[in-house]
């Protein structure tokens, strides 16, 4: 199906500082003309963040991985239904902060569920509905853990209650993580168009430019250069 608009997804490990880019790169995007939807999964819908809420708090700790995959697509399908079909409809640059790819890594691969289940479940549920760009972050896992880990015990302090908790992934092991990099790099390997591998190690200013130098060539090409040239005219 033929969008007005441009998909475009962030993958990585928990902490690798996919939020802190998506935000520099909103800005350079509305900077230069565009209406950009920014949003993230699991969540982005009113439905979703209740469902983020289930998944992401550590009191869930015994639901099965087909439950916890199940509530991903769940959260995924009113997404789109709400918020990623229509700001395509409506000729947006949509950030999305993961989408499927993060349901074969953690799911297939962490949990050992595997790509095919996943992948059917997005072909049912998402029509097969890929990004154009999908931006994978690619850093250590050592590093990435640490840095999460500290991220959630500075706002489980900075607010204080127990129900702010988003911990129950970064409770995970180190080989759980090292499962999800691998299965990351896997569909890196198998879809070099959509997904483009960016060393996050440096200093975020560092990957930021290496972002929108990505983000300009990719969208220089084939149908989305017509939209971008038809947008600058119009302005
Ligand atoms: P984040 O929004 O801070 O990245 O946290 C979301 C967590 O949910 C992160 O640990 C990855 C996990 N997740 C999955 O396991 N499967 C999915 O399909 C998605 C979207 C997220």
């Amino acid at each position: 199906m033929a969008h007005a608009g441009i998909f475009i997804s962030f993958e990585g490990l928990d902490g690798c500082g996919k939020s802190t880019q998506i935000k520099k790169l909103a800005k350079v995007l509305r900077a230069r003309g565009f209406s950009v939807t920014v949003t993230r999964e699991p969540g982005g819908s009113a439905f979703g963040e209740k469902i983020r809420d289930l998944l992401l708090d550590s009191s869930a700790a015994g639901i099965s991985a087909n439950t916890e995959l199940a509530l991903m697509f769940a959260a995924r399908a009113q997404h789109l239904h709400e918020i990623i079909n229509p700001a395509l409809a409506a000729g947006h640059i949509i950030l999305c902060d993961r989408f499927t790819d993060s349901s074969e890594a953690y799911q297939g691969g962490g949990r050992r569920l595997g790509s095919s289940r996943v992948l059917a479940l997005h072909h049912v549920l998402c029509n097969d509905l890929q990004p154009q760009l999908t931006i994978l972050m690619d850093s250590d896992v050592g590093k990435c853990l640490e840095r999460a880990r500290r991220r959630n015990r500075l706002r489980l302090h900075k607010n204080g209650r127990a129900d702010s908790d988003e911990n129950r992934f970064e409770q995970e092991s180190i080989e759980f993580f090292a499962r999800v990099h691998s299965a990351y790099l896997r569909i890196a390997a198998r879809e070099p168009e959509r997904v483009a591998l960016v060393d996050a190690r440096g200093q975020a200013m560092d990957t930021h430019r290496k972002i929108v130098n990505l983000v300009e060539n990719r969208l220089k090409l084939g149908s989305v250069k017509l939209q971008i040239v038809r947008r600058r005219a119009a302005r």
